[in-house]
């Protein structure tokens, strides 16, 4: 879990606002992208491949440690055949051909969410980059691929419960942190940011643990049209924030 030690260590150069550790988005609004301009869907969800790319440079150039991005969720199953093939096909397609670029950028990827009902191909590319990258010391790329939060947060409860079941914990042993090392974030700090493009204010099953003290910024611009001035608007916002943490202001000479 992060601290507010590990942002001050987050840098901060001339003339660029300084970074979270983690941030995380919801990457909504392609559907109407495309809509608003007559293109199908398909086409929505190609240009937000292209600001997914934007982002990961702008992150790297912002020195954001971790960025997790929610591109596929358990739920997107219910969308048509034909869009969820196209999700499958763009992100195979984003694996082979931005994965050496993102190595040769010291990129770390890790993949977060079940990979019960991907196709084999999609597991064996997944798995080739985070195999590729895991050495890599740069930025870490989460990518949530078939991820629903309540499904990860179960998994965790089941595998305590088969262990207390077992006799190898006792009830007692239950505790956040231990919870915490049996979800798919088990390696990564909570998240500062959570950003969600489209005007949308909902988390939709995305990280709801980990995201419990993280800030919320609501943007709505669309996935498609997100770029670097967004996501340092985001930011600046984040820095205006006073996180608390269920405690009194940290801010010197502030009423609560
Ligand atoms: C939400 O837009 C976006 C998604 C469901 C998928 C996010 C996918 C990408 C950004 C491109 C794919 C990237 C990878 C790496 C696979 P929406 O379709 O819900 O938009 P709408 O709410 O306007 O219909």
């Amino acid at each position: 879990m992060s601290s507010a030690g590990e942002q001050d260590r987050t840098a901060t150069r001339d003339g660029i606002v300084a970074a979270p550790a983690h941030v995380a988005i919801i990457m909504d609004g392609n559907g109407r992208w495309a809509a608003a301009r007559g293109l199908p869907r398909l086409e929505g969800h190609r240009r937000g491949v292209e600001a997914l790319r934007r982002t990961i440079r702008a992150s790297i150039e912002l020195g954001i440690r971790y960025l997790t991005v929610f591109s596929f969720s358990s739920e997107n199953w219910k969308r048509p055949r034909e869009e969820v093939s196209d999700l499958m096909g763009l992100l195979k397609r984003f694996i082979r051909n931005d994965l050496a670029n993102l190595h040769a950028n010291e990129v770390r990827v890790l993949v977060l969410g079940s990979r019960d009902r991907l196709s084999d191909d999609i597991a064996g590319l997944l798995s080739e980059a985070e195999n590729l990258t895991r050495d890599n010391t740069g930025l870490t790329l989460v990518v949530a691929f078939n991820y629903g939060s309540r499904q990860e947060i179960v998994a965790a409860a089941a595998s305590i419960a088969h262990d207390v079941a077992a006799g190898r914990l006792a009830p007692q042993d239950v505790t956040e942190t231990l919870l915490s090392e049996r979800l798919g974030t088990r390696d990564i700090p909570d998240p500062d940011l959570v950003i969600r493009t489209s005007g949308e204010k909902r988390l939709s099953n995305f990280l709801l643990w980990q995201a419990a003290y993280a800030e919320y910024v609501f943007t709505p611009t669309l996935w498609p049209d997100f770029d670097r001035s967004t996501l340092e608007a985001a930011i600046a916002e984040y820095r205006g924030r006073d996180r608390r943490y269920g405690g009194l202001s940290s801010r010197a000479g502030a009423a609560s």
